[in-house]
């Protein structure tokens, strides 16, 4: 009997793919916004972005290109077009994931365990995160000569350090038809077998053994970790899957997916040799969008208005011509879009259905949850037409709310005109979500499509 291998489909082959194998290798890197921000940023560097400061930003002419980072966990990266002061060309999206935060003197001591107490970052889809080796990542802010201003340094565990088992259906047998997850009990993954019952807790001078541990990967003192913003993270690898490789299944695709295309697109767009761009071409990454934005890195700060502007006066501009700008200005804010769920398609609208591998979605709400109107989705559906780019439509079913994103939030603080795109998942918020590996493909050509027109 011969045996059959199923072969690699031969797709996989294609220039298309190539965005999705950056993406395989981008996601591990980047377990948290700190080094999403942290990669992004070397990127840019590589291509030739310099690494910026608001107040360095004195003279920018045309083909200039830089980054700025806030809070290390946001980013603004840009490139000085033709007629600077004209309009901006922005893309935004978000650097952040729903999950699991530490809390403050985290580790709970049992009588067989130390578990780490965590609260929840943003709406996860909490039944994903059981039964998965899971990692650690953030920064920790060390003591330095300055009380003001501790060194912050990027924290990354890599491997799994921790687990959050189910309970077994022996022991609760109503566990397929619903559990309801108890955030303060059950969300307290396993660190450790232990005896040990005090250490670090209760304000004990004995350091904790997750300091212990921060301490030995920093290579440093545990009194000199004064504190962190450390996330747990699912740390297996990305994978391809589907019966002809068209899929990706990774964590966070929303919104690194988005934050990948958004910088590789701008970094081609700008250090392509053929006539330069019109505006000042930008891409904005924000912080906190899965908590509503309402953070100095978030997009609901006067982060992103008060850096346009900065640009602007760099560019020989100044108020007024920055006021009069920003109608002539245009943002796609994009942010993964759903994708019909083969098993709920009862969940999606009659007939804006969008499909996986079929390219970006338009996203509109009457109720301004998305910032799409005629006017913006027009340019979005005309470009797409232009370049060969399949364009699908997303509505809410009339009786569900649905999400929202950073473009609403922006528009309150910038009156330009906007648009919101995505690509279509499923799973959103999951710990792994699923997408369509033509789909990072489109959202690059799109972008650059946008900046070149
Ligand atoms: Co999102």
């Amino acid at each position: 009997m011969t045996s059959v291998q199923s072969s690699e489909p031969e797709w996989t082959h294609l220039p298309e793919y190539q965005e999705v194998q950056d993406l395989l290798d981008f996601i591990p890197q980047a377990p948290t916004a700190y080094q999403a921000v942290g990669v992004l940023s070397g990127r840019l560097q590589e291509a030739g972005f310099a690494a910026c400061k608001p107040g360095s930003l004195t003279r920018l002419q045309p083909g200039d290109r830089g980054f700025i980072q806030f809070n290390g966990s946001a980013l603004l990266a840009f490139s000085i077009g033709e007629s600077p002061l004209e309009a901006f060309r922005l893309v935004g999206a978000h650097t952040d994931s729903p999950g699991l935060k530490i809390k403050p003197d985290p580790v709970i001591y049992g009588s067989s365990s130390a578990r780490l107490a965590t609260e929840v970052y943003g709406g996860p889809l909490l039944n994903t995160w059981f039964d998965r080796p899971l990692s650690l990542a953030g920064r920790a802010a060390l003591r330095s000569q300055d009380p003001l201003h501790p060194e912050l340094v990027e924290v990354d565990f890599k491997r799994p350090i921790l687990i959050l088992p189910s309970l077994a259906i022996h022991l609760n047998r109503q566990a397929n038809d619903g559990v309801k997850i108890e955030r303060q009990k059950v969300l307290n993954p396993i660190l450790t077998l232990s005896d040990n019952s005090g250490a670090g807790s209760g304000g004990s001078l004995q350091p904790d053994l997750l300091t212990e541990a921060l301490a030995e990967l920093l290579g440093t003192d545990t009194a000199d970790i004064l504190d962190y913003d450390l996330f747990a993270y699912d740390c297996t690898r990305p994978e391809i899957t589907g019966l002809h490789q068209e899929f990706i299944n990774a964590p966070r695709l929303d919104n690194l997916g988005l934050c990948l295309s958004a910088v590789q697109s701008l970094i081609k767009v700008s250090c392509f040799d053929g006539p330069l761009h019109s505006g000042i071409a930008a891409v904005i990454l924000t912080d906190n969008e899965e908590v509503g934005s309402r953070s100095k890195q978030g997009a609901a700060s006067a982060l992103l208005r008060d850096s346009l502007e900065l640009l602007q006066l760099a560019c020989g501009g100044d108020r007024r011509s920055f006021l009069n700008s920003l109608p002539q200005s245009f943002m796609i804010s994009a942010d993964q879009a759903h994708g019909v769920h083969p098993n709920y398609p009862e969940v999606a609208d009659a007939n804006c259905r969008p499909l996986l591998n079929q390219g970006p979605v338009i996203k509109s709400a009457a109720n301004q949850s998305y910032t799409s109107d005629a006017d913006s989705s027009a340019v979005i559906l005309d470009l797409c037409q232009r370049h060969h780019i399949p364009c699908q439509r997303f509505v809410n079913r009339s009786d569900m709310p649905g999400g929202s994103t950073i473009g609403p939030v922006s528009s309150t603080f910038l009156p330009l005109r906007s648009v919101d795109i995505g690509n279509p998942l499923w799973a959103m918020h999951a710990i792994r979500e699923t997408a369509g590996c033509l789909d990072q493909h489109y959202s690059s050509k799109l972008f650059e499509a946008f900046w070149q027109a």
